[in-house]
């Protein structure tokens, strides 16, 4: 192996057992490889519980439909293994990543029925952000969303998505902002939100851009607080105009774009930094991890 960064956290899962993770061999006939025919999913893991665990894995179930492919765990024997494998890796916050592909058959392109899916599970260190990271933001720069029209689902097929990144990092920016006819969709691996005048305006959920564990939970948060949101379809203009620009994913949770196509973007009172409804919800999301952890512990 001539990468000089360790691949993952030391252990991994691969089809029933727990080994080392230089030591995990798949198949080159597996449709995961040939086609990128599977499905993923990432799950933070904080002090060694999960969050929203169950929304990610009902999100797998309903990727794997989507695909037809059948889950090869049920919800309890899935929960048993990450958190065996969190536990493995030494507990605190890890980064849980799962893939389940169609497995290994003759290359045909129509999935041939009756295959045993590979399982693939390993973990990240999931760095928790720091208050200079939130400061400073993301520069990101518009593009073109051109992905497939089956962005709901969690596919291991990413090459859009690492295209769109290539792009974008290539500019020296850290991510991009989609848009699909004129309107915003997502980034390459996070949802997006805009703020405009106190309303937060977050696209629908639709076929264009995968459903967002952070972005619900962002969602659930905002009505929670009475802050008023939504969720529709949000034009390039609009975006151009907010006031604030918000990323959320499971290992980025919710961050500022501070940067738009190398301007600093954002309402003239605050440009070029994170606006003051960014902060609040970054203080609701705290907030609500905080309070799972003493939920967790006083269960123990
Ligand atoms: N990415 N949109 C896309 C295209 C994504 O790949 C992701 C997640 C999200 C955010 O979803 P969630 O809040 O459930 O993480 C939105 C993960 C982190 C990844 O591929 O590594």
């Amino acid at each position: 192996m001539s990468t000089t960064q360790p691949l993952a956290l030391p252990i991994a899962y691969l089809d029933g057992r727990f080994v080392s993770v230089e030591d995990a061999r798949i198949s080159p006939f597996d449709r995961g490889f040939i086609f990128g025919d599977g499905v993923y999913e990432v799950i933070p893991y904080y002090g060694g519980r999960g969050l929203r665990a169950c929304e990610h894995l009902e999100r797998l179930q309903r990727s794997l439909d989507l695909l037809d492919m059948p889950n090869p765990h049920t919800v309890a024997q899935w929960e048993a293994l990450i958190t065996d494998l969190v536990a493995k890796n030494g507990g605190g916050d890890q980064a849980v990543y799962m893939q389940v592909t169609r497995g290994v058959a003759k290359r045909d392109f129509a999935p041939p029925k009756g295959l045993t899916p590979t399982v693939f599970l390993r973990s990240n260190p999931l760095p928790r952000p720091t208050k200079a990271m939130y400061d400073k933001g993301l520069n990101c720069v518009t593009l073109d969303d051109f992905r497939w029209g089956r962005c709901q689902v969690k596919s291991t097929a990413l090459l859009g998505a690492v295209l769109l990144k290539h792009e974008a990092t290539q500019m020296g920016a850290d991510d991009c902002v989609l848009f699909r006819d004129g309107y915003l969709t997502e980034s390459s691996a996070s949802n997006v939100a805009a703020v405009k005048n106190g309303v937060i305006l977050c696209p629908p959920k639709d076929n264009f851009i995968l459903p967002g564990i952070t972005y619900d939970l962002m969602i659930e948060l905002a009505q929670r607080a009475g802050m008023p949101l939504e969720m529709r379809k949000v034009s390039r203009k609009e975006v151009l105009a907010a006031d604030e620009l918000w990323l959320t994913s499971s290992t980025k949770e919710v961050i500022a774009i501070t940067t738009l196509d190398g301007k600093p973007f954002g309402n003239a009172a605050h440009a070029g930094k994170p606006g003051p409804l960014f902060w609040k919800m970054l203080g609701l999301f705290q907030d609500y991890k905080q309070q799972l952890q003493t939920l967790a512990a006083a269960a123990e």
